[in-house]
């Protein structure tokens, strides 16, 4: 029987003979006398191995890092000088009474007291990864705000309901993950992208309250903050209105962050519409712990003859913006190169700059390639907007809007963090009113922004056939420290509206038949006004543990490629496999038998 966790052995323990199991972390011969780390989830605890236990010292002799071990000894004090402060057992060691060898291990794959190793090297010995402390800690505190989530909400009368993961294909968004049915020949299920119609449904059913933490599957490109399998705590309720709902949420995460990481977060949130986040960072999730912000000169330079800006200026959907970034004067010439080609990658065309080494001059204390071209009053004007002053940098973005948004909204993230100007701690915002439907120039066709779902705004619903791009809807987001964690929106409740949503995306009659009518039918019962969000549970845990990267919060993740190092997921199956699910491989596909037989 074990009677303590090494990592939690300290000098309470003084003089008590404990027993321990757990794994070596370091052993180390000290001429004579040999040291283990013993470690298990809680940390390690020095184990020492005198000589003149002959026993103990012979096993713990042959002990090698990642042995399993038992060990039997008593608690003493270090010697003075030997004590370690960073360790909760730091002031104390066990010796060894009796020491038996449970298992052996191979060579790890990497040190565990070293570097972190490639994140390839990581995810290819996962199993032993997650040992590292690191992860130990970060799937702890998910576990623990995913516990925390759960008791929230069932403490507010949320309902924990089931949906199943083999849907029906309903285009939401992103692209599906498709699994072929073999009772029934060329069909499939899609594993959904969210529950987002079977919570409308229980609301409809009735439920008023309902939450589910779960999986969500979209095949879609992977980033930093992308998987294409993750995890929402998923909300849905009955008779509450927009503001309402974002109440009991931001208490939610107020309070999670105050339980289970001693955070206070602000007691309200602060509230913007999208359109005003667009205007000052071009982003729709905005790190507002970036204190730069955009002067919005688009109608100024309506009346300038610099043809950049002009001709941005003139466009219909153009648009020309000043960032300023305070101090950044000193930004180089090669450095101002760097962030032209950085811009460039969102399609920005180039990066003019004013230099402002003097704003009392006027116009002779600027540095810039393009103020020659320019009028000495709008120049003036700009730095008067922009508030700027000497010592400054004065960025400029000109173009369609999209592009400015895009390309000077990372650029201002990118200074951010280049600079050291991003503030310490927390800045949760919500964004909402965002447009129902957004234009997709590929497709000449108008798509839902959120999902077609979305209830529009008091009064806009005239808008969503007539002119889409007025409609604004009742959606709203969280966002913390830059990443959207969640997402949501009061629904449409009436099946007319919902209809005529379809029809603005140019869903055909018999095309929401096939693909909504279970919704639309359902709709037909008295549907109760309802609206919920979705949390991105991953995300959430990965801003709370400080990391990078949202695979550091998933026990077992998949890479940017949508591969399981670990597993060898995707993998191709067998011939007959694919014969009993009706499938035949195009062209060169490869299926595991002839994979073989190619050797
Ligand atoms: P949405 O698509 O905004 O809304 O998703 C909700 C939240 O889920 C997280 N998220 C992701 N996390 C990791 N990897 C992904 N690929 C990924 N995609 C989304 C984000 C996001 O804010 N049914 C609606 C919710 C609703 O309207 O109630 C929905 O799924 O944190
Ligand atoms: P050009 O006339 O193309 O030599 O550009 C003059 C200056 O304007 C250079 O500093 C360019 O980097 C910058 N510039 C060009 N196009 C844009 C644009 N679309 N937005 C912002 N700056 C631009």
């Amino acid at each position: 029987m074990r009677t303590n966790y090494c990592g939690l052995i300290d000098s309470k323990y003084l003089d008590q003979d404990v027993n321990l199991f757990g794994w070596v972390h370091r052993r180390r011969d000290h001429g004579g006398v040999i040291f283990i780390d013993l470690r298990d989830r809680e940390g390690v605890v020095q184990v020492v191995c005198d000589p003149d236990n002959a026993d103990a010292f012979q096993v713990g002799d042959r002990a090698r890092s990642e042995y399993v071990l038992s060990i039997t000894g008593r608690v003493r004090r270090r010697p003075e000088g030997t004590v370690n402060d960073s360790l909760i057992s730091g002031e104390i060691e066990i010796l060894a009474k009796n020491i038996e060898i449970l298992n052996t291990s191979e060579t790890p794959p990497f040190p565990l007291d070293e570097d972190e190793p490639s994140e390839m090297v990581r995810l290819e010995n996962r199993v032993f990864d997650l040992r590292r402390p690191q992860m130990q800690k970060n799937l702890r505190l998910r576990s623990r705000v995913s516990k925390f989530l759960r008791d929230f909400l069932d403490q507010n009368g949320f309902i924990d309901v089931e949906t199943p993961f083999l849907y029906k294909s309903t285009p939401e968004g992103a692209r599906e993950f498709l699994v072929p049915s073999r009772m029934h020949d060329g069909q499939f299920y899609a594993l959904p992208q969210s529950p987002q119609l079977f919570k409308q449904m229980l609301m409809v059913a009735g439920f008023d309250r309902y939450y589910q933490v779960v999986k969500c599957f979209r095949d879609e490109d992977l980033r930093a903050d992308r998987q294409p399998e993750f995890t929402q705590i998923d909300i849905e309720t009955s008779f509450l209105d927009e503001k309402e709902i974002r109440d009991i949420m931001e208490n939610m995460v107020r309070s999670c962050f105050k339980e289970t990481l001693q955070v206070g977060l602000p007691d309200t949130f602060p509230v913007m519409t999208f359109d005003e986040v667009m205007r000052l960072y071009g982003s729709d999730k905005p790190d507002l712990r970036i204190p730069l912000q955009f002067t919005e000169v688009t109608d100024l330079m309506k009346k300038e003859e610099f043809k950049v800006f002009r001709s941005a200026a003139d466009l219909i959907d153009g648009r020309v913006v000043a960032l300023r970034v305070p101090g950044g004067s000193e930004i180089s010439r090669k450095q101002i190169d760097d962030y032209t080609d950085f811009v460039g990658i969102y399609g920005a065309k180039g990066l003019a700059y004013i230099k402002v080494n003097d704003i009392s001059l006027g116009i002779d204390g600027l540095q810039s390639p393009i103020i020659k071209f320019m009028s000495e009053e709008v120049v003036l004007k700009v730095m008067e907007l922009s508030d700027a002053k000497s010592g400054d940098i004065v960025f400029f973005g000109a173009d369609k809007a999209t592009i400015v948004n895009d390309a000077l909204g990372a650029l201002r993230e990118k200074l951010g963090h280049d600079l050291n100007l991003v503030e310490a701690g927390w800045k949760p915002l919500w964004v909402v009113d965002f447009p129902m439907f957004e234009y997709d120039e590929q497709s000449n066709q108008w798509a839902a922004r959120h999902h077609p779902f979305t209830a529009p705004k008091d009064g806009h619903d005239r808008h969503i056939e007539t002119s889409p791009g007025e409609a604004y809807s009742k959606a709203y987001d969280m966002v913390l420290n830059g990443w959207e964690i969640g997402g949501g929106s009061v629904r449409i409740h009436q099946p007319d509206i919902q209809e005529k949503v379809f029809r603005a995306l140019k869903i055909t009659p018999d095309d929401q038949q096939a693909k909504f009518g279970f919704l639309l039918d359902s709709l037909k019962w008295g549907a109760p006004p309802h609206g919920g969000i979705a949390f991105g549970l991953d995300r959430m845990v990965t801003l709370m543990c400080g990391a990078s990267s949202i695979r550091d919060v998933i026990a077992f993740p998949k890479t940017q490629r949508g591969q399981d190092l670990l597993t060898g997921a995707p993998s191709a199956v067998p011939e007959s496999q694919l014969r009993d699910l009706h499938i035949r491989l195009r062209g060169t596909v490869k299926t595991a038998e002839s994979d073989k037989t190619a050797d």
